[in-house]
């Protein structure tokens, strides 16, 4: 494979490009795959260069159905008067979806454009869907997805080997277009397209975490001249990792940044309310919730269908395969982990890898084969121990700062009301009950303070001189 080592910035992604080109010449060969998109680019990483196009004419009413959804549909639980007033427009909206033809999506398989955009439509019709179906918050029967979303949302992530729910893709990666067409893609010239709540603090939400992805794009070519170094016990080549790892820790401090800039752009209350309801997949409510059922897909239970989650993000991810952060919990390293570490779902993270698209994925297994971690080299090496164990507590100092913003828009907010649209009455008890009811679950119905304390501290454990 051919890769250039310069460290400018233009040449970032040409390194991860042609790594990424290289999974996709494989698929290329691979007839039972459709070709997978190079969507990696040279500024916006794993976003692709160009917003998706909108989907041809004969899914015009899956486009349509999407366009009227934010002024038709709100969600299941709220009891405002102006859900209230919103409920025959709901259940239309809702019965149309059930009446819709199932279309053949053979039309989509050779453009991956436009699976993708076929992928973030029907994964927001099916969330819009099921979570603006008003019910008992006890209720505990399954919620059935019209086959007319689940059919063609299960071929199109079949195609695109990511999971048919919602996914960070849908709501980041792909959702957005730019602010004023005739200008040239920057960062400051893109906005969130589709947004559940019609907020600002939506748009800022998932803004953030694009910010957070495009910091990120550095950490791709640091990690990739680490694995094509030709030789890794010459002076050189440890001087080149060491000045990599120094440059790592800005680009950690760089994404922390970008997280902690939700702050500015989007509100606790509005967040807690308003937006993060609609991300819940079947298993949001823990075991015992109400599950989704997709009609006819056979074994659908079985099918993964978390939610969205900024844990999707590729770009995290490789970070920590670099460092050799060990979430699973599988090496023997200090501080031993608490009961509370050994009780969070330790594969979460692993598991977060369904819910990318195939090639994104292939990229992580491609680094999981690199023969060295920079944390096996800083151990054979004194003089790296000093920067890597920097770059890694700059991500300890992240995932502690995330887990705060993570207690202030759930945690806190779970003892919160709801937003005052003119309640009528006190209607909305039964909602703020059943928010207080068990454990803060995040996506995959996991306790929200165990699992971000068992990733902090799987981090921590990474750090080689655990007393400077
Ligand atoms: C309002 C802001 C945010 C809240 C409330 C929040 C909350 C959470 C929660 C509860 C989790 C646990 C897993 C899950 O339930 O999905 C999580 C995981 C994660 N979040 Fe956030 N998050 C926020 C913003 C962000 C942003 C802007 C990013 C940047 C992309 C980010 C990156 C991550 C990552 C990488 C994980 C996986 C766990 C880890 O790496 O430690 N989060 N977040």
């Amino acid at each position: 494979m051919d890769i250039i080592t310069l460290p400018s910035p233009t040449n970032v992604l040409r390194v991860a490009a042609s790594l990424l080109s290289s999974i996709v010449e494989r698929h290329r060969s691979d007839k039972r795959r459709a070709p997978p998109a190079v969507d990696l680019h040279p500024t916006f990483g794993f976003i692709p260069a160009e917003p998706l196009p909108s989907l041809p004419s004969n899914f015009q009413a899956w486009e349509d159905a999407l366009a009227q959804a934010p002024d038709a549909l709100c969600l299941g639980e709220d009891k405002s008067r102006k859900a209230l007033g919103l409920l025959t427009a709901g259940a239309e909206w809702r019965e149309r979806m059930r009446s819709l033809r199932v279309l053949d999506t053979t039309f989509l398989e050779t453009d991956v454009r436009l699976q993708q955009r076929a992928h973030l439509v029907l994964a927001w019709l099916v969330h819009f869907y099921a979570r603006s179906i008003p019910r008992a918050s006890d209720d505990k029967t399954p919620i059935l997805i019209p086959q007319s979303l689940s059919i063609p949302l299960v071929r199109i992530s079949n195609l695109l080997g990511i999971a048919p729910v919602l996914c960070f893709s849908d709501t980041v990666l792909w959702n957005w277009e730019k602010v004023d067409p005739s200008l040239p893609f920057s960062p400051d010239n893109m906005r969130s397209r589709h947004l559940f709540s019609g907020t600002e603090d939506e748009r800022g939400f998932y803004m953030a975490s694009a910010r957070t992805e495009l910091a990120g794009v550095e950490l791709l070519e640091i990690i990739e001249n680490f694995r094509t170094l030709p030789n890794r016990t010459d002076t050189a080549s440890l001087l080149k990792v060491s000045k990599d790892l120094v440059r790592l820790s800005t680009v950690i401090e760089n994404m922390n940044d970008a997280i902690q800039s939700v702050r500015n752009s989007c509100q606790p209350h509005t967040f807690y309310w308003r937006v993060r309801p609609w991300y819940k997949g079947s298993d949001a409510d823990g075991p015992d919730g109400p599950s989704w059922l997709y009609e006819g897909v056979p074994d659908s239970h079985l099918l993964p269908l978390s939610g969205p989650s900024a844990g999707q993000s590729t770009v995290m991810h490789a970070l920590d395969i670099f460092l050799d952060v060990d979430h699973k919990l599988e090496k023997r390293r200090q501080p031993v982990p608490s009961p509370g570490n050994k009780k969070a779902e330790h594969g979460f993270m692993h598991r977060m890898r369904t819910y990318m698209s195939r090639p994104h994925r292939e990229y992580l297994e491609l680094l999981d084969t690199m023969p060295l971690t920079a944390r096996d080299l800083a151990l054979k090496h004194t003089p790296l121990r000093e920067p890597f164990d920097n770059a890694v507590k700059g991500l300890q100092k992240l995932r502690d700062l995330h887990m705060r913003i993570a207690v202030l828009y759930i945690l806190s907010m779970s003892k919160t009301t709801p937003p005052d649209q003119d309640p009528v009455e006190d209607c909305d008890q039964e909602r703020i009950t059943a928010a207080r009811r068990g454990p803060v679950r995040g996506t995959g119905g996991n306790e929200v303070s165990l699992l971000l304390k068992a990733g902090r501290d799987a981090t921590k454990r990474t750090l080689i001189n655990k007393h400077h």
